[in-house]
């Protein structure tokens, strides 16, 4: 195809160079996706909302969501080749419509901030885990005095302060300087992280509870998911995904034409699904043969992993490497997340990227005050959806991430011309009609539904 169009998009290229190879970028998108949403948030999500129904619907909006939006993330980041707000707006332009798309890189440029303001308290939890892993407190614990130790740390607001200032310090620290090669320290990490998961399975498989908690996940029980579950599943696949922010958008921007966008997000999708379910795997045998309660919520992983390292040969060893592995896996998510603010205010504002970092990570910070105290000093200020958390996290994961996905959807798929989209998906084949298909109807379609379900409104 030789049309205008296309001569003019291949001479169109990023300020930053490319991705080395498909590989180098798959890496660094599933360094993005995978993080402490699969290992804490998932398996707690899926907890609480009663398991199996609520992890077939989540498996659903992965594959039938998930998947037909980031490949539209992808090809408008490829397409357009800027930051998301750059792009979005260009591209709106170019596909003769308008410059007002720009406020979704801008809706998914305050998403990543709020969402980096909690993720960053719940990283600093898993920073304080490698110190006590390493003194052995682990060993020799049973699940209440496991239990204690996580309520008794979490309860002292200092410490959780301190942590999530730790934490955001690096992620400053790294930003700031802007260092590179973390993507290649992925290729290193994630498959470590993959293999200790396995290692813990086999003693999950031998806990005496592993049937019990295969058929909690994969027993599907439509009486424990109402339409709340539904929407926090649907928010949670695109928070697994990082999509709906821009986020992946940004990294298509530096995608070589000649890579397969398809291909490349099947991978990802398998990755961070796989090491979502294998999370679970783990987790849930170990609630059941220790009696905990698979609701618990936010700590549940904080409660249940450190058991089977108590109880494991070289487990103070196993653990300690375990949450620092974890925090890389957070570190590498929440660099994802902070980067566009930041990217964003160095190109529209006289700030440089030293001067950037310090205002937006001081910002993060401050609003992750807001979560650090809600499980301590504030646990009982509830409002709306429950502690200060719990509304950052709603408005975050529930809202803005699947708003973000369905504008995506509706601008890849009803104003971006077929023929921009058929480029940079390979062509009109069945791959292409289906994603077209998920684009245009189903996806903006099932995901209203489940707002206005949610809201209580149909
Ligand atoms: N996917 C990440 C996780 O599972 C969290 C996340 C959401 C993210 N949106 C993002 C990371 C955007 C990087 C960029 O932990």
């Amino acid at each position: 195809m030789q049309n205008n169009d296309s001569v003019h998009v291949e001479v169109r290229q990023s300020l930053h160079g490319n991705w080395s190879s498909r590989l180098a970028f798959i890496m660094a998108v599933t360094g993005s996706a995978v993080g402490l949403g699969n290992i804490w948030k998932f398996p707690y999500m899926a907890g609480q909302n009663g398991g199996g129904a609520f992890v077939l619907v989540y498996l659903l909006f992965v594959f039938l969501i998930g998947m037909p939006v980031m490949m539209s993330e992808i090809l408008i980041g490829r397409r357009g080749r800027r930051n998301p707000v750059a792009t979005m707006k260009l591209l709106g332009e170019e596909e003769g419509n308008s410059q007002q798309w720009k406020w979704i890189g801008v809706m998914g440029v305050t998403a990543g901030i709020l969402i980096l303001s909690y993720y960053s308290v719940i990283a600093g939890w898993t920073l304080t885990y490698i110190p006590k892993a390493f003194l052995g407190q682990f060993v020799g614990t049973n699940a209440v005095s496991i239990s204690n130790l996580f309520d008794e740390f979490v309860s002292n607001p200092v410490a959780v302060i301190l942590a999530h200032t730790i934490f955001m310090g690096i992620n400053y620290f790294i930003i700031a300087s802007g260092v590179k090669g973390l993507e290649r320290a992925v290729k290193f990490l994630m498959p470590a992280l993959l293999m200790l998961l396995f290692v813990l399975l086999f003693y999950s498989l031998t806990s005496g509870s592993f049937m019990q908690g295969v058929l909690f996940m994969f027993t599907p029980d439509f009486d424990a998911l109402n339409w709340d579950g539904v929407l926090t599943a649907m928010g949670l696949a695109c928070f697994t995904l990082s999509i709906g922010m821009g986020a992946i958008m940004a990294y298509g921007a530096y995608l070589p034409q000649e890579t397969s966008i398809t291909n490349a997000t099947v991978s990802v999708v398998i990755a961070d699904t796989g090491i979502a379910m294998l999370a679970g795997l783990v987790i849930f045998p170990l609630v059941f043969a220790n009696d905990l309660n698979p609701g618990e919520g936010p700590d549940l992983v904080f409660k249940t992993l450190p058991l089977v390292f108590g109880q494991m040969q070289a487990g103070t060893f196993l653990s300690t490497i375990f949450f620092v592995l974890l925090s890389f896996a957070a570190l590498t998510s929440a660099l994802g997340l902070m980067e566009p603010a930041v990217a964003w205010m160095v190109e529209s504002t006289k700030f440089n990227r030293k001067q950037s970092a310090a205002i937006i990570a001081s910002m993060i910070w401050f609003f992750g005050l807001g979560t650090a105290l809600s499980f301590n000093t504030l646990s009982d200020f509830i409002f709306l959806k429950g502690t200060i958390y719990e509304n950052v996290d709603f408005l975050t994961s529930n809202v803005m991430l699947p708003l973000g996905a369905v504008f995506t959807t509706i601008f890849a798929a009803w104003i971006m011309s077929k023929n921009s989209t058929s480029e940079e998906l390979d062509g009109h084949g069945l791959v292409y009609k289906i994603w077209r298909f998920l684009a245009k109807f189903f996806a903006p379609i099932a995901i209203l539904i489940i707002f206005l379900q949610a809201i209580g409104w149909i």
